[in-house]
């Protein structure tokens, strides 16, 4: 038996379902029920009847997955695959900030630990973050923590001031403004798609700005031919499967989440027949965590 037809086989005993993020390799990808963008990966992961969801991602995903599901065991490849910019701002730093602005409120990118969520008023993901803070009463004082790029795309949007923590993605920080002017150069007709972690001087060459998901969503609206794709590579495994008779370039080679890229398909299989990494969140942690989450949840983007 291969390896696919092994954890096809274990999926089914243990009633395990697999989600996969947009920048997974392209086999993990391509072995998931779901494969989507954060918000996306959080819906499926609130909704799923499986008793397992096996989480490729990395572990702020696997945790809002367990938030999200107490009673369904998550299980994360790789207990290593982390998140740098989650890691950017801990509880404290964020409880300092909220006693410097006491009536503010507290809005907080996913990709942040359950502990930093749980002492914010609203999460929100790459594809929701204009909406939630679109939503929130104009009297009132904003926190964005921890990514000051989606940070000040946000701000652009809606132009509402920030208090921003100055977090970032390295991996997008990697595409540089001038990797992307000679893409550019080398492909003058192409359409140029960013995702909102990605610096100023990149967000204002881009056509769009998009998470993940709505990069996905949005080729099929477009009749262009080519089109640069400024976020980790790995979405192009799905959007070359997507649309085969479009031409995709990545605006930097440099784009490569390292995080992203420790699962693999015997990972996979190990997490499924040892049960193994069990992700899980203190209760007092997660009720509050939850609410924020949740809040995230009900906010759909147009
Ligand atoms: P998306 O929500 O757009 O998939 O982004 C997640 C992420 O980690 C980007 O670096
Ligand atoms: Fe974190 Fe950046 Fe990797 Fe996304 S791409 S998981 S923000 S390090």
């Amino acid at each position: 038996m291969d390896l696919i037809e092994r954890i096809q086989q274990l999926k089914t005993q243990r009633n395990a379902v697999i989600l996969a993020h947009n920048y997974q390799v392209g086999p993990v990808q391509d072995s998931a029920d779901y494969t989507g963008d954060s918000l996306g990966l959080s819906i499926q992961a609130s909704k799923t009847d499986a008793d397992v969801i096996v989480f490729c991602g990395v572990h702020f995903m696997a945790e809002t997955a367990a938030i999200l599901s107490p009673q369904k065991t998550i299980l994360l490849p790789e207990q290593h695959a982390g998140c740098p910019m989650a890691d950017m701002i801990d509880a404290a730093q964020l409880a300092d900030l909220k006693a410097k602005h006491p009536d503010a409120l507290v809005v907080t990118y996913v990709n942040s630990s359950a502990e930093v969520k749980a002492l914010s008023d609203y999460c929100c993901t790459s594809s929701n973050a204009v909406a939630v803070v679109a939503s929130l009463p104009a009297e009132r004082q904003i926190i964005f923590v921890p990514d000051r790029n989606l940070g000040a795309f946000v701000m652009e949007r809606t132009g509402r001031e920030m208090i921003l923590w100055p977090g970032y993605c390295p991996t997008h920080v990697w595409i540089e403004p001038e990797a992307l002017e000679a893409t550019k150069a080398a492909h003058p007709d192409a359409v140029v798609l960013a995702h909102p972690e990605c610096t100023a001087g990149v967000r204002a060459m881009a056509d769009e700005l998009l998470s993940t998901g709505q990069m996905l969503n949005f080729i099929p609206k477009s009749d262009a031919k080519t089109f640069i794709i400024a976020t980790e590579m790995g979405i192009v495994h799905s959007l070359k499967k997507m649309y085969p008779d479009r031409e995709f370039v990545v605006a930097s080679k440099r784009a490569v989440c390292p995080n992203m890229k420790k699962i693999s398909l015997e990972k996979i299989l190990w997490s499924l027949e040892d049960m193994q990494h069990h992700i899980t969140v203190p209760k007092a942690v997660a009720s509050r965590a939850k609410r924020a989450l949740e809040r995230m949840i009900e906010i759909v983007p147009k």
